[in-house]
């Protein structure tokens, strides 16, 4: 068995070199820092810290026991082991799952074969498709079908089949009388199969084709052990692959929607399914992007009704973005009636952050009405209070102020009785709550202390990013069997953010963070950051800060290709040295800092600590000697 297919199960990887790469599913993080080794069969995410084999990643992931993942290990790669004693609860549950998904699967192939190859389902169920927009190619792909309505034709071939009607009613197809013949619920409807992770049909929506407002335009299976409700998301299968490479999730209300937008070119994308986001479809976006961006229909009243659901996607630290649409129109319709590309640009061009979006929205009817404006600034303290991150919560701070001509310590306070009363919530009791900070990054400028700390690199390492961030460099990718480098191109910016993220470095200078979060946030986002959106930044003090930056008398810093007399061809090439330097310097110098920190100790250290003290130092000092060789330094001490 293979570690990064048992893992690639469950975490979308990207391969890089020798190893995969992929967003830790066992924290929240929103730059890759999970590595999968097939050589050493490992995992190990550099951000949380969480490693091991493929059996402990089972265990942990799927909270399984030990004898449990290695029968998750057998089923998946086909290995007999012993027969093991289920309860009977246990085997009926099995044996219910698999009926049901013969079931799904034979009544899906069932279903197509009506609409492709009867007379009905042609002048009916793909006329309809057809009349819609949908192409053949289309239709195929998310395996739309169609039931007669002569009323039992399903319910007849599938017990024909051999199917035990129980099941079929399980599985949502037939409904029984009292005398217990059987009618077939979807007749006369088109079928949208749901898939499940794997692409296996577990549930279907059928849509009426009459007009007729009193009948419900679709009809759903039910629940079952197959199909839980509250963690699918339809589209899920069509879309995973798209969501990992565009780091982001489109996320509409109804299969026409998924399905017109895919047409349209728009592959990232699923749908709840007309009901609010649960935890586990969250949780289960996540697991592919740190992004979600909410494509809301032009009905104004709808959108504030759904406002609040939205808490949930923050609270599971996502980012959460918003597109509308013009009056009376939905994804599926605008899809329809623009092109491609027309669809394209509406979707990255009106996306605004969801926080900006509903302080928009929220002032529209405040008016000068205290009371309704103490109401919205509350509302909106409410959701802002859910971000995890502190340096985004006080990102949204500024900008809320802003928006709400409010002052930003009001909304510090107001916030920090939010947060006081779900920490009171989460802890129990009357205990002291620590105080929201007043977050750095706005705070009054902080006297300067004589140790420059690692600054000076960190203000390089930003320099980088604010000048060069958006330039396209080619990466040399170390193959597997050591021949031929191949090489693959990326932004200097991403590779930034995942050599940082490699290691666990974050910027210290609270200014520097909230510009690199910044950077990083907007272009996981998908959109393209360059020098001039700090350049031109509203704020003040960004703006200083990279004029300042780009202003400065700065070359390249020393290349070490060149002094190793290395012969440089492309521009391209030394700009990924000159960040892997960076990088590397910064390093050097974080462990200067702690090796200096624990000096300091020892000046008071006890006998046992001393030991310790020593130790560390001396590993320490190891690495920065490693580091100084890779960056051709001199190590003085
Ligand atoms: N829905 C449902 N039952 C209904 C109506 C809606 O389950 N009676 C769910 C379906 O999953 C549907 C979603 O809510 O896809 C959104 O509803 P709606 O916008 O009305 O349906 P669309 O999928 O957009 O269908 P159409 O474009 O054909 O109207
Ligand atoms: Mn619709």
């Amino acid at each position: 068995m293979r570690v990064e297919e048992v893992v690639g199960d469950f975490v979308a990887l990207k391969r890089k070199g020798p190893r995969y790469l992929g967003l830790c599913p066992f924290h929240n993080e929103k730059t890759p820092s999970f590595n999968v080794s097939p050589n050493l069969g490992i995992f190990k995410c550099f951000g949380c810290g969480k490693a091991g084999d493929s059996i402990t990643f089972l265990q942990e992931h799927e909270h399984l026991s030990y004898v449990e993942a290695i029968r998750w290990l057998a089923k998946r790669y086909q290995i007999e082991l012993p027969e093991e004693e289920q309860t009977p609860e246990q085997a009926l549950e099995q044996s219910e799952r698999e009926s049901l998904a013969v079931a799904q699967q034979w009544a899906m192939n069932w279903s197509i074969e009506q609409l492709w190859n009867t007379d009905e389902g042609k002048r009916i169920g793909l006329s309809y498709f057809h009349e819609r927009g949908f192409t053949d190619a289309t239709i195929k792909a998310f395996q739309l079908g169609y039931v007669p309505e002569q009323g039992n034709a399903f319910a007849i071939a599938a017990q024909a089949n051999g199917f035990n009607p129980e099941i079929l009613e399980k599985a949502g197809w037939i409904k029984r009388r009292e005398d217990g013949t059987a009618w077939d619920f979807f007749a006369g409807r088109v079928t949208f199969p749901v898939f499940g992770l794997s692409g296996q049909p577990i549930a279907f929506g059928a849509r009426t084709l009459k007009s007729d407002k009193k009948l419900p335009k679709y009809f759903n299976s039910p629940e079952s052990v197959l199909y839980v409700k509250s963690r699918s998301l339809y589209g899920i299968y069509h879309a995973k692959k798209s969501i990992v490479e565009q780091q982001l999730c489109y996320l509409v209300e109804g299969y026409t929607d998924v399905i017109s937008l895919h047409q349209a070119g728009i592959t990232n994308v699923v749908a709840s399914s007309g009901t609010s986001l649960t935890e586990d479809q969250v949780r289960l976006i996540k697991r592919y992007a740190p992004t979600v961006c909410i494509l809301y229909d032009g009905d104004a009243a709808g959108m504030k009704a759904s406002l609040r659901g939205i808490d949930l996607v923050l609270k599971e630290g996502l980012n959460v973005k918003v597109v509308t649409f013009p009056e009376g129109e939905d994804p599926d319709s605008f899809a329809k009636s623009h092109s491609s590309s027309e669809v394209n640009d509406h979707l990255t061009r009106s996306a605004q952050d969801f926080l900006v979006f509903k302080a928009g929205l929220l002032t529209q009817d405040v008016g000068d009405d205290p009371l309704k404006k103490a109401a919205a600034i509350h509302d909106i303290v409410e959701s802002i209070a859910l971000v995890p991150d502190q340096v985004l919560r006080s990102l949204y701070i500024q900008q809320c102020a802003r928006l709400l001509t409010v002052n930003e310590q009001a909304l510090i306070s107001e916030m920090n009785k939010v947060l006081r009363r779900q920490y009171r919530k989460q802890v129990g009791g009357e205990q002291p709550v620590p105080e929201e900070v007043i977050p750095e990054a706005i705070a009054p400028p902080q006297p300067v202390i004589e140790d420059l700390g690692t600054t000076p690199q960190e203000a390089n390492m930003l320099r980088m990013l604010v000048a060069y961030g958006h330039k396209r460099v080619m990466v040399p990718l170390e193959s597997e069997d050591g021949g031929e480098a191949e090489e693959e191109e990326a932004s200097l910016a991403e590779l930034m953010f995942e050599l940082l993220a490699l290691d666990d470095i974050m910027f210290d200078d609270p200014l520097f963070r909230a510009i690199y979060l910044d950077y990083r946030h907007t272009s996981n986002m998908g959109e393209a950051v360059d020098t001039a959106r700090y350049v031109q930044h509203e704020q003040e003090e960004w703006r200083q800060l990279a004029i300042g930056m780009l202003t400065e008398k700065h070359t390249l810093s020393p290349n070490w290709k060149e002094r190793h007399k290395i012969h440089v061809k492309h521009e391209s090439d030394q700009l990924y040295d000159a960040l892997q330097e960076a990088v590397d310097i910064l390093k050097e110098r974080r462990v200067d800092v702690m090796v200096r920190d624990r000096q300091e100790q020892l000046k008071t250290a006890d006998d046992e600590s001393m030991m310790i003290l020593l130790a560390e130092i001396k590993a320490l000092n190891e690495v920065k000697w490693k580091l100084a060789k890779r960056t051709g330094r001199v190590v003085v001490g």
